[in-house]
């Protein structure tokens, strides 16, 4: 019988396991047993839309298609999970400002950060109203990535709605974000302090190649793999890491259980895992 809510389709679990397994190899997103019907939720409207009569045909199409390539980075993105707002999780920022910027920028070097899965720009626009606060905007070489160029296009105009503004502190509207209707707009000069473009956290050699950073946000992006890509991602995002610099992970996530080579450090209540000196 097929299912309710996709009456053009049938979903058979093994082909299911298939697309997850492309779609794993591709942006490291990881469907379990149990997340299977968020994946066909997403999978069988965009086989719909390309005109396929079977998941089986599609899954073909991806794999072997000249054109399955792109196709696949067009579902990767219909399934990749946007949520970020300004000033989420800010106390981590605020640390590592403090413990890995500051020491670099007083001894006059111009460090590196790099937020590895920005969305749509708010984690490093929160960051550089964090440096510019301090004066430091232009002492701190900024660069943005995610794997969506949506994302990435939205974060370059830098036009926000209103959840992206839940957690706003006062003075911030008026000061970097202009309001806009129910939304705001973030000032040219920060925008553009921002090198944004597209790295999937997958190309181990794109990830190498970014460093070497002294800071890489990494924030709720981790959640969505398995543990085995993890522990490859953190094996190269620690390559990307200048010596002494530090990787910050979300709030809610941690890499203590997978006995990574960079040493944690625990500094007002925030966890970051350092390089060796
Ligand atoms: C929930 S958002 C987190 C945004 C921000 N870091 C924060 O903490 O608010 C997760 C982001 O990771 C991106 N992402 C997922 N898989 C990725 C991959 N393989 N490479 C790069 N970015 C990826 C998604 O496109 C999405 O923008």
């Amino acid at each position: 019988m097929p299912h309710p809510v996709m009456p053009a389709l049938t979903v058979h679990p093994q082909v299911l396991s298939l697309l997850a397994g492309l779609v794993e190899d591709r942006a490291g997103l990881h469907y379990g047993l149990d997340d299977r019907a968020l994946l066909a939720e997403k999978v069988v409207p965009r086989a719909l839309d390309r005109g396929f009569g079977s998941l089986l045909d599609y899954y073909y199409f991806l794999r072997y298609d000249p054109a399955g390539d792109a196709e696949l980075d067009r579902l990767v993105e219909a399934l990749c999970v946007h949520e970020s707002y300004f000033f989420r999780e800010v106390q981590p920022l605020r640390v590592a400002v403090e413990e890995v910027l500051a020491p670099a920028i007083r001894a006059g070097r111009r460090p590196r950060v790099w937020c590895a899965a920005a969305a749509q720009g708010e984690e490093p626009l929160t960051l550089a109203m964090l440096l510019d606060e301090r004066g430091w905007l232009g002492q701190v070489e900024l660069e943005a990535t995610d794997v969506s160029l949506r994302a990435l296009e939205r974060a370059r105009a830098g036009v926000f709605g209103q959840r992206a503004l839940r957690a706003l502190p006062a003075g911030v509207l008026g000061r970097w974000l202009e309001p806009q209707g129910q939304g705001a707009v973030a000032r040219r000069e920060l925008v553009e302090a921002v090198r944004w473009r597209r790295l999937n956290l997958m190309d181990a050699a794109a990830v190498r190649a970014m460093g070497p950073v002294e800071l890489l946000l990494c924030r709720n992006v981790i959640i969505y793999f398995a543990d085995e890509t993890v522990r490859r991602l953190v094996r190269s995002l620690g390559e990307a890491l200048a010596p002494g610099g530090a990787l910050v992970v979300g709030a809610s996530e941690s890499l203590l259980r997978f006995g990574s080579a960079l040493a944690c450090e625990e500094r007002g209540g925030v966890f970051l895992y350092r390089a060796a000196r």
